[in-house]
């Protein structure tokens, strides 16, 4: 099966080529382009980003074609897809919109299949690709379910439990910010920039983590929900009683190696917890978050102690931020299950949520 899949659900504009053989990846290539323009407004605005993604998906087109037909000829890269793929939710719905529209005119002009991916099941399927932990499970994926999901990104926070292909129920979801969030809005207040996330686990790694005790929301309450705003706020009075210490670049790397650690022991008990209660087999990390080097380690950590039994699956970092190869290897798996859309009715779902 060949599949070409469109990603354009946040500030990415990305497209990927993926051909699975007898259960094999035979060939594969992916695009990303990041649109650089939202960090002067710290944080992505809708209506820019619709129309960046307008100008740039043709462009990251044509250079995956480049990768996959030697040069920018679509024509030629049509010929050898059998699916077309692109993530009709959730995200923002103008930025969707341009991903979707897309997929659906060259269904219609080249007369090829098409599937609407969740990109949340994207960021789960990013374990499969080539050189990920649960490559060599594409094949038959059976062994590894129940499959227990933490899914952190710039607006998911949730833990979701795969009992087998495609059946999935959610455990527990924030119910304010996302981790990413959260990772966003400490950066901001430190002036870091945006994303903020990669800033923080940046400078974190030259931190002091103990040196200060932020709130860790819920990481007592027995059920899987999450709340990251109480932290926000926790982390913005400090700043502001401590506001002459932001000029000291040591106190800048202790405050977020400490807001990094509090977010990492949230997600890492819940998780652990979650993974015991269900009986999982396998824990999957996904989302953009799942980059962050100190929530890889803790949490492989931690089930490497209390359940060594688990298999623990990490995206490499290349597929833990949005891009589209994540969304080909999701579509594949919905193409095994022979589920397709009908090309002239598919609309973008802003809030199409896996597993409620
Ligand atoms: O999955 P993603 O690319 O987009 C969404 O679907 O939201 O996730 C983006 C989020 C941002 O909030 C960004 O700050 C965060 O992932 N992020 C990180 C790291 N790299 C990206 N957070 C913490 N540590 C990182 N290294
Ligand atoms: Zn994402």
């Amino acid at each position: 099966m060949r599949i070409l899949a469109i990603e354009t659900s946040c500030d990415e504009s990305a497209a990927a080529y993926l051909e699975v053989k007898e259960g094999k990846v035979a060939n594969f290539a992916h695009v990303v382009a990041t649109q650089a323009i939202h960090a002067k407004y710290g944080g992505v605005v809708p209506e820019v980003a619709a129309r960046e993604h307008s100008t740039t998906l043709p462009l990251v087109l044509a250079e995956l074609a480049k990768n996959v037909v030697g040069k920018e000829d679509g024509a030629a890269l049509g010929k050898k897809v059998d699916v077309v793929a692109v993530t009709r939710g959730p995200g923002l719905v103008t930025s969707l919109k341009v991903g979707v529209d897309t997929a659906r005119a060259l269904a219609a002009a080249w007369n090829k299949k098409l599937i609407g991916v969740n990109h949340i099941d994207g960021h789960v399927r990013a374990a499969w690709l080539p050189g990920a932990p649960l490559e060599e499970t594409l094949k038959n994926s059976r062994g590894i379910f129940p499959a227990l999901v933490l899914v952190v990104s710039g607006g998911h926070t949730e833990l979701l439990l795969m009992r087998d292909e495609a059946q999935y129920s959610l455990l527990g979801a924030t119910r304010d910010d996302a981790a990413g969030e959260a990772f966003d809005k400490a950066a901001k207040l430190m002036d870091l920039g945006y994303p903020g996330g990669p800033a923080i686990s940046r400078l974190a790694g030259e931190g002091d983590a103990s040196k200060y005790a932020f709130p860790r929301p819920m990481i007592d309450d027995q059920n899987f929900d999450f709340s990251f705003s109480g932290l926000k706020t926790a982390v913005r009075y400090f700043l502001q009683r401590e506001r002459e210490q932001l000029r000291d670049s040591q106190f800048v790397r202790d405050v977020a190696a400490s807001v990094e650690q509090a977010i990492v022991d949230v997600l890492v008990a819940k998780t652990v917890r979650a993974a015991k209660q269900t009986h999982a087999k396998t824990v999957i990390l996904a989302g953009g978050v799942a980059a962050n080097p100190k929530l890889r380690r803790t949490l492989g950590d931690a089930l490497t102690q209390q359940l060594p039994n688990v298999r623990y699956a990490e995206p490499p970092f290349t597929y833990c931020t949005d891009n589209a190869a994540m969304i080909a290897m999701a579509a594949y798996f919905t193409a095994k299950r022979g589920k397709f859309d009908e090309g002239k009715k598919m609309e973008a779902d802003p809030h199409w949520e896996l597993g409620r």
